[in-house]
Formats: structure tokens, C-alpha cells, sequence
């Protein structure tokens, strides 16, 4: 039995089979046939031959939102008429453009419209589906909200349609796309994301290569390529899941539809352009070596940073009401702050209540599980499917014509077992499942090509090989038709025990396992995964959601905040220095933090950044001496938040300052809802504010910043919030003399002893008086921190314990534990030949130029030792640091497997042994104490 809908191709005859009807494509001639009630045969013969050159028109009108509608066949004297329903629009239309291109081959003989298409484009769906248009329950429910923004659609406006996970932004498209007469067409960014919405990839539509710049689509080279007809004829373009859309590629579409759109000339070539997504779902893709390129052009990488972008041609139209959680209040607040970032202690908590990571999903349910990465995802399906019994089976696609371009939503090879659990990804013709359902295959036919499947609602159904049309969008005769080119047919399933989070995006699932196993590396990833339910009792975590998982972009609170901004009374100069660079998994860490008061009062700490923090000695005169002791970030926070509560941040680039306190508070566990701040333009600044601005102390930034906006005036921050945290206080470490901010009296003793022991620390300052204050908060804290240097790194530096030295009679106790006092590294026992040795930290040689780890690898090479590239426990011997006493990874490494650490201008020096040791020594042997490495030159000894 053949599919319903389907467009048939046996002995080059092309037939649409309905339910009672069916229209078949003769050579020559139209065949209807119809066997329905003879009550309504009188709208139409049983059997009608339409001559192709007697036919004037063809016509397809859709009926409301559900799979119905007609097909219209003109001639100059009778109209026959084919009602359609429970197929799939999309079919009918294909075999209108079936007849059309018909009709058109036998006016023009030897011009085909097939032919000239070069490469033909797939759409897997065109339009919407109407199972799709209407919400799960069935109806939509058009609110006042929905009435306002198809309102402005209809009338032309371009906007930013935004809102929520959930709040049916796409639900919204579709009702439009069945509703409207205009010309649209509707793109997203990614393949998967334009699944969901029936439409292209945006680089599809205009042909974009990797290689396309702004320059070729403005002046240059660049055509439209095979959509060329459909730009021009196109009145709006609908771009969903617009917050992956990144900034070059919309100057791109603007200037492809300036240049060849409806009225070339004019922004976007006059076309209505609609921008659909919420900003804090996933962002664009940015490859690591473009990073740069698109720092250096755009501000950010969003949409809202194009030269094309304004909010004016663009204004917000927002739904509120959040559609996919409906019911569940509570899950619609944890998401929320799961969205923002602020999911603090306590809401984190309930929602960790979820987590179960046994947990095994009951043989009759259907829970999809997310997780971040593919290599996750493939491996939890291939080992579900490993650990079915039975017969695995394969089915092969086969295709016909050109489907080059085609971005298949199913695997050329389909393997499977009964009892697999999958997706289906097409939408039925009778409507029983839609693209993105959820079943388990129940039984196989003979033929191996039909599986039966008990789909996630009960019913079972017949699952046979499904065929894509591959088609492209061409304007004819004034309306927007799709041309088929080609086919790809396959079982249109795929395992579904595990999916990923990019391709889950805009869907909606019942039950969901989130599986963050190798962490979470985007913004609004886990936000994306966990939107996706419908109620809390679907969600199952198998970790907890941690701080670190709550990854908001600081750029796109600023951009959504912009409405509604407040004059705060007071404002604080934040000056932050940073080490490390960015990139996908890591962020810069604050190693010097300054805030500035309005009156008169300021203060720094330096914060300890456990990581390697070369550049920082060179830049800012910072060494991990001066840092071992010094607070880690939520420490030195837990002080700072409560000075600056209530306060406005100021500063060059503060949002970006503040994104990195974020960013590093929540990977130490701590989250603290920051304000926006006002920025500082470097622009409007004098060359001496800004010198000042840039200077190599966070102190001196901070009151550059505090004063330039005392001069400069200016508005538009939003304003710290009171800590709502409780974690351990601690001292400051501070290089700078400070004045005791008067802000929280509370905290002036703490800050006192802070400065006594930061002059003993870091300038050898013998204090006149012990403290005559209670010591305890101190003296914890300091064990606390010795404990850390100890534990992570491989030994305390003969300096520092110089440095501790001081502290004692300041404590009126020993805090330099006896075993670690007097060790250094005997470097003739560990820089033996064979050696395997690690390095950690960029070296500097001694006229202060960066020395090349490839430099360093050649000198071991030649010296008879080894370099690697890790420090494992039975694959390394020696990590040579660029600065002794680094917390880095590879050091901490080295502390816990009990690897010697030295110094490179150590190495460099060190006379080599012709072998290991026989007896292998302690790495690290008893030598004079005062053996200040430091002092040293640091780096290579030419000669
Ligand atoms: N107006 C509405 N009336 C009834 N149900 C709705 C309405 N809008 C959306 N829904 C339902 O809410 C769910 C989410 O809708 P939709 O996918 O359109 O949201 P979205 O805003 O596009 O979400 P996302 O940001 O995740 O892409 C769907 O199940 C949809 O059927
Ligand atoms: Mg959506």
C-alpha cells in the first residue's frame, strides 16, 4: 500500500494519494480520481483528464491549521476541485509544482525548470507543518501578546520577537507562516534549528560559502546563486533561534537583500526582517581562530552588534507568558533564574533534588537524555543499543536526482534493535507522530524496511521508509512555490536514548534526563537543556547543577537592561587585573582587585588566582610570591561585596571586569547577582585618564575611573546587591597603603589587620605591634592558605617562607610548619639524562623576552632529556616552572605525584647526571634556606 500524500514515481508516473482521492501527472494529462459518497460527487466526476494545455491554473488553498485544503484546477470552461485532508500541505504542493513544471515543459520544450537548477537545496518540510502549527494541547491560545506581535508582522515591521524558553516564539512563527499572504521565508542559523520551524539554513538561502566576506556580498564577486528569484521576490524574512546568529553573518544578509532584495538601495532591499530567539539561549558559534578577527570588528558577537543592527528598525516585541511550563510555577521561577545566572544556594538546592545518577529510566516510559557534547551522546547510545539482546538490523537510505546540498535529518545507515528507543523525524502524513516524537521500536516486518513502533503517547504505529523531498524555493507567477529536485529515502528514525543540547534546541520534551558528564562549556547551555521540560517531575539530573554551570553572558544584560535603568546615588571605581587569556573552557582570573568610593576612600587586594600567572610579573609587577598568600577570589569577595552594596560600578570595559568576577565566583562555587555598570568610553577620556586607566595597579584604574565619571557625569548602571552568601572572611592582601572605606564599620578591623599584614608580607615590614585585636580570624586564615600553597603547589619557595617568617611575631606563634621550613629542590638528583621533563608558565629570558617553550623542548632535546607534555604519575620526572611556587594545573599535578619542581634558569644551570639514580631520592633534600631563587636571573643563559 502506497503512503498517503506520497508522490509516487512508477513508469514515470507522479501521483498524490489521498484519503478518497487521488491525482495522477500523465503524460499529456491530469488524471482525478475520486471515490467519494455519490452526495459529493456532484462537486466533481469520478474521474476527470484535465488536458495540460487546456489547463489555465492550478491552484492549492490551505485550509486553516490543520492538514486540509484543495487543490484547484482551472480551464477556460470548468474547475476541478480536490479536497484533501489529514496529508501534509507540503505534498500537495509538491505535485501543484509537479503539474507546473509540466505544463511548462510542454510550452517550452527543451527548458525544463529542473535543469536550470545547478544545485538543488532541501527543504525536508516545507512550510509548516500543520500537525506543528497548533500547540501540543491542540489550540493555540492567542493572547493579547501574540494578537500585538502578528499585528505588527502583518503589517510589515521588522522586530526583535523575543521572550523566554517556552513562551511560543516559534508557535507563534508557524500560526503566521499558515496564516499570512505575504512572501515569507523562514531560515535559523543551524540545520536542526531550521527543522523545527520548517524552513532553510540562513547560508542556504543566500548561498554564503566559508569564504564569503562582507566585502564580495556588498561589491564584490558575490551572487544570491540559486535562490536569487526567491530573494528578490521575498517581502520578510523570519530568522528563528536568532541569539546563535552571529553579528558578521547578519551585515551579510542585510547587505545580500540591499543588493539584490525587492528595492536594491534601501536597508535589507526593503524587506520586513524578523529577528526571533531569546538572547540567553545558545550563542553564536565562534571557532578559536576567528575569535579575534571578531573581537577586532564587533563589540560582541550577537546579532545586536551588526552595523546593520538598531533597536530602532528593530524595536523588542516580548511574550511573557511561558506556554511550556505552564502549570508548573515553580519550575517556570527555578528556570528563570537558571536563565539569568542567579540560581542561588537555596534554589539550587531544589533543583539538585533531582539528581539521581543511578537512576534508570522504567521500561514503559520515554526519557531522552541531553548532554553537551556529541562524543557524550554517541557513546550512551551505543551502549544502550550494545546492551539490547537481539538482532541488530541496518537499513540504507536511497536517493534519486541531485540531493548534494541535503542536510539529512537521519543517518544514510540506520542501525537498530527491537526494543530501541528513537525519534521519529518527519511528521506523519495521518498525523499520529511529528517530527521529534519519541518511541521504542516494538517489531520488525519481513521486509526489514518497516518497524513498528510504540510511540510515546501508547499508540503503535507502522514506521515505513519516509522520502524527502528535496526541493527549492522559486517565485513563480507572483507566489512562492518549491521546486522538487530530488529525493532521500530512509527510516526516518534515529536511536534517541541520549541527543545533544545544540539539537534539542526549541523543542519540548515530557521527561529529560540532563547529563552534564564533561561539563558545560556555553553560555545558556544548561538553560537550553533544562527548558526543554514541562514539569519539574520531568527533569532527572545526574549531577548537580553547579555554580559554574550558570553561564549568562554579561554583554546580553547589558543589551536587554538597556530599557530600564536607574540613577544610582552612589558609585564605586572598580579597577581589575587579569591574567590568562579566553577561549573556549577558560576565562581570565582576576589577580588584582581596587575599588574606589566617592568619598575619598579606596582600597585593593591582590587575589590569588591559582593558575599560571606569567605575564602578571611583567605587566603589573606581580609575582606568585606576592599572590600565595593572598585570598581567592570568593574570600576576598565575601569582604568586597558588603563595601560596595548598593553601589554603581565605573570603569573602562566594566562590563567585562565584572563578567570575570562572575564567571570565576560561580567556578569557586559562589553565586553573587552583579549589577550592570556604566562603562567608561576610552574615547571621551583624556590621554591622561586614560594612561591612568590602563596603569599596571588596579588601584590607580579604580580612582582614574571613579574620577573621569565625577567629570564626565553619565548614567545607565544598575546597582550592587546586598551578599546573600555566607562564605569564610578573610584578611586582604593589599601592595597599595589604602584609607579604610567607612561603608561597613564593621569591617574596619579586619581591614586594619589587612594592611599590618600585607606591609609584613609583601614589603618585609616589620610591624611596631603585635595585634591587639583577637587573632583568630587571622590565624585561621592563614593556616587556610598555607594549607592551599602547600597542597597545590610542590613546596613553598625559600622566599616565602622568608615571608611567613615575619608574620610570627606579628601572631605571636610559628606559622611556617617545621617540615616544609627548610626544603629546596637538590637539583644533581632529579636533572638526570633520560629524564622526562614538563614545562608549566611562559618563560622569560633575562632581558625580559619570551621564551619559546618550542626553544626550551630543542635545549632539552639536546641536553640528552625528554620533553612531555603532561605531568602523570609514571610518564614525567621533573616539572620545570617559569616561576617556582605556580598553583597551575601541571603543578598541582607535580605536588601530588610527588615531582620535583625547579625553576628554568635552575634547569638551565643544572649539571646533568648520565642516569637515574640507582636509589631513587627524596625530591626534595634539606639545603641553605636562604638560597633565594627568585633573586636569580630568570631564563635561559645564552652562551
Ligand atoms: N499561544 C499558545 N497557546 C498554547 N500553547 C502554546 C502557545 N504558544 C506555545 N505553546 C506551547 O508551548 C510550547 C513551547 O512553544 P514554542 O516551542 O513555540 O516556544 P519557543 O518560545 O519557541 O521556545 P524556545 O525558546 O525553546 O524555542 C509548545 O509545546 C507549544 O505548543
Ligand atoms: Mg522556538
Amino acid at each position: 500500500m502506497r503512503r498517503s500524500g506520497s508522490i509516487a514515481n512508477e513508469s514515470g508516473i507522479q501521483a498524490f494519494d489521498m484519503h478518497g482521492a487521488r491525482i495522477e501527472l500523465h503524460s499529456g494529462y491530469v488524471r482525478v480520481l475520486t471515490s467519494g459518497r455519490p452526495r459529493r460527487r456532484a462537486h466533481g466526476a469520478r474521474e476527470v483528464h484535465v488536458p495540460l494545455d487546456a489547463l489555465t491554473d492550478i491552484s492549492l488553498v490551505k485550509a486553516g491549521l490543520l492538514s486540509k485544503g484543495r487543490i484547484v484546477l482551472s480551464t477556460a470552461d470548468r474547475q476541478t476541485l480536490v479536497r484533501f485532508r489529514r496529508v501534509s500541505t507540503s505534498h500537495a504542493q509538491a505535485m501543484v509544482n509537479a503539474i507546473e513544471r509540466a505544463i511548462a515543459a510542454q510550452r517550452n520544450p527543451g527548458l525544463t525548470p529542473i535543469s536550470r537548477i545547478d544545485a538543488p537545496v532541501a527543504v525536508s518540510e516545507p512550510g509548516p507543518h500543520p500537525a506543528q502549527s497548533a500547540s501540543r494541547s491542540g489550540t493555540i491560545d492567542l493572547t493579547d501578546e501574540f494578537r500585538r506581535a502578528l499585528s505588527i508582522l502583518n503589517h510589515g515591521g521588522s522586530m526583535f520577537l523575543t521572550g523566554k524558553a517556552g513562551t511560543g516564539k516559534s508557535t507563534l512563527i508557524r500560526y503566521f507562516m499558515a496564516h499570512t499572504r505575504r512572501k515569507v521565508v523562514v531560515v535559523a542559523p543551524t540545520g536542526i534549528a531550521a527543522l523545527n520551524v520548517g524552513g532553510l539554513t540562513i547560508h542556504r538561502l543566500f548561498s554564503f560559502g566559508p569564504s564569503t566576506t562582507l566585502d564580495d556580498v556588498q561589491t564584490g564577486h558575490y551572487r544570491p546563486g540559486r535562490f536569487a528569484e526567491v530573494i528578490k521576490g521575498m517581502q520578510t524574512l523570519i530568522i528563528d533561534e536568532a541569539s546563535m546568529v552571529r553579528a558578521d553573518l547578519f551585515d551579510r544578509v542585510e547587505a545580500a537583500l540591499r543588493r539584490f532584495g525587492r528595492r536594491p538601495g534601501k536597508p535589507f532591499g526593503g524587506v520586513q526582517v524578523v529577528l526571533v530567539g531569546d538572547l540567553l539561549q545558545l550563542p553564536p558559534v565562534v571557532t578559536d581562530p576567528e575569535r579575534a578577527w571578531l573581537e577586532g570588528l564587533y563589540e560582541t558577537p550577537y546579532f545586536f552588534s551588526a552595523k546593520a543592527f538598531t533597536r530602532k528598525a528593530f524595536p523588542t516585541v516580548q511574550l511573557t507568558t511561558v506556554f511550556r511550563q505552564l502549570g508548573d510555577q515553580r519550575l517556570t521561577d527555578l528556570l528563570n533564574a537558571v536563565r539569568e545566572g542567579v540560581l542561588v544556594d537555596e534554589m539550587r538546592d531544589e533543583l539538585n533534588t533531582r539528581t539521581d545518577a543511578d537512576f534508570i529510566p522504567p521500561d514503559d516510559e520515554f526519557w531522552l537524555r541531553v548532554a553537551p557534547t556529541n562524543r557524550v551522546v554517541t557513546a550512551r547510545n551505543r551502549k544502550a543499543l550494545e546492551r539490547l539482546d537481539g538482532r541488530l538490523y541496518v537499513h540504507d537510505a536511497t536517493v534519486t536526482g541531485d540531493i548534494s546540498t541535503f542536510d539529512a535529518p537521519v543517518e544514510d545507515r540506520v542501525e537498530f534493535k527491537i526494543g530501541a528507543q528513537v525519534m521519529l523525524l518527519n511528521n506523519d502524513d495521518r498525523g499520529r507522530w511529528v517530527n521529534g516524537s519519541l518511541g521504542k521500536i516494538t517489531g520488525v516486518a519481513d521486509d526489514g524496511a518497516t518497524v513498528l513502533v510504540a510511540l510515546n503517547g501508547g499508540e503503535t504505529v507502522d514506521v515505513r521508509p519516509y522520502s524527502w523531498d528535496v526541493t527549492i524555493p522559486q517565485v513563480a507567477g507572483g507566489a512562492m512555490r518549491r521546486v522538487p529536485v530530488g529525493t532521500f529515502t530512509q527510516l526516518p528514525i534515529k536511536l534517541a536514548w541520549a541527543i545533544t543540547i545544540h539539537k534539542v534546541q526549541g523543542q519540548t520534551l515530557d521527561r529529560l534526563i540532563v547529563d552534564l558528564t564533561g561539563g558545560t562549556f556555553d553560555y545558556g547551555q544548561v538553560y537550553v537543556a533544562l527548558s526543554r521540560a514541562t514539569s519539574m517531575n520531568g527533569i532527572v539530573l545526574t549531577r548537580n547543577v553547579l555554580a559554574k554551570d550558570l553561564r549568562t553572558d554579561r554583554r546580553v544584560l547589558r543589551f536587554l537592561a538597556e530599557a530600564t535603568q536607574h540613577v544610582a546615588e552612589r558609585h564605586v571605581g572598580v579597577g581589575v587585573l587579569t591574567v590568562g587569556a579566553e577561549d573556549r573552557w577558560s576565562r581570565p582570573r582576576p589577580i588584582e582587585i581596587a575599588l574606589a568610593f566617592d568619598d575619598g576612600t579606596s582600597l585593593s587586594t591582590l587575589i590569588n588566582p591559582e593558575r599560571d600567572q606569567s605575564g602578571a610579573r611583567e605587566a603589573y609587577g606581580i609575582t606568585v610570591d606576592d599572590t600565595a598568600l593572598a585570598p581567592k577570589l570568593v574570600e576576598a569577595w565575601s569582604v568586597l561585596a558588603r563595601l560596595v552594596k548598593g553601589m554603581t560600578p565605573i570603569g573602562v570595559g566594566i562590563d567585562e571586569s565584572l563578567g570575570t568576577i562572575d564567571f570565576e565566583l560561580k567556578r569557586q562555587g559562589l553565586v553573587h547577582a552583579l549589577p550592570l555598570g556604566i562603562n567608561l568610553d576610552p574615547e571621551t577620556l583624556t590621554p591622561g585618564e586614560r594612561a591612568e586607566c590602563e596603569a599596571p595597579t588596579a588601584l590607580r584604574r579604580a580612582r582614574a575611573a571613579l574620577a573621569a565619571h565625577q567629570r564626565l557625569g553619565g548614567s545607565g548602571g544598575t546597582t550592587f546587591a546586598p551578599p546573600e552568601f555566607d562564605e569564610q572572611m578573610s584578611y586582604l592582601l593589599s601592595r597599595d597603603d589604602f584609607a579604610v572605606p567607612r561603608s561597613d564599620p564593621a569591617l574596619g578591623e579586619l581591614l586594619t589587620i589587612s594592611q599590618i599584614l600585607s606591609g609584613a608580607i609583601l614589603k618585609a615590614k616589620t610591624p611596631q605591634t603585635a595585634f591587639d585585636v583577637d587573632k583568630g580570624i587571622v590565624r585561621a586564615a592563614i593556616a587556610a592558605r598555607l594549607a592551599s600553597v602547600i597542597g597545590n603547589s610542590a613546596g613553598l619557595a625559600p622566599s616565602l617562607i622568608e615571608r611567613l617568617r615575619l608574620l610570627e611575631p606579628l601572631l605571636g606563634e610559628a606559622v611556617v610548619p617545621a617540615e616544609t621550613a627548610s626544603t629546596t629542590t637538590d637539583l644533581s638528583q632529579v636533572v638526570f639524562l633520560g629524564a622526562r621533563v614538563c614545562f608549566t608558565g611562559d618563560a622569560f629570558d633575562m632581558h625580559g623576552r619570551p621564551l619559546a617553550r618550542a626553544e626550551l623542548k630543542r635545549y632539552t632535546t639536546s641536553i640528552g632529556l625528554i620533553p612531555v607534555e603532561s605531568v602523570t604519575k609514571s610518564g614525567c620526572d621533573l616539572l620545570v616552572a617559569a616561576e617556582l611556587g605556580t598553583q597551575s594545573n601541571k603543578a598541582r599535578a607535580a605536588a601530588k605525584w610527588g615531582k620535583p619542581v625547579i625553576s628554568v634558569s635552575q634547569f638551565l644551570q643544572a649539571q646533568i647526571r648520565p642516569e637515574h639514580p640507582a636509589e631513587v631520592p627524596s625530591p626534595q633534600r634539606p639545603q641553605n634556606p636562604t638560597n633565594n631563587l627568585r633573586n636569580e636571573p630568570q631564563g635561559l643563559l645564552h652562551g
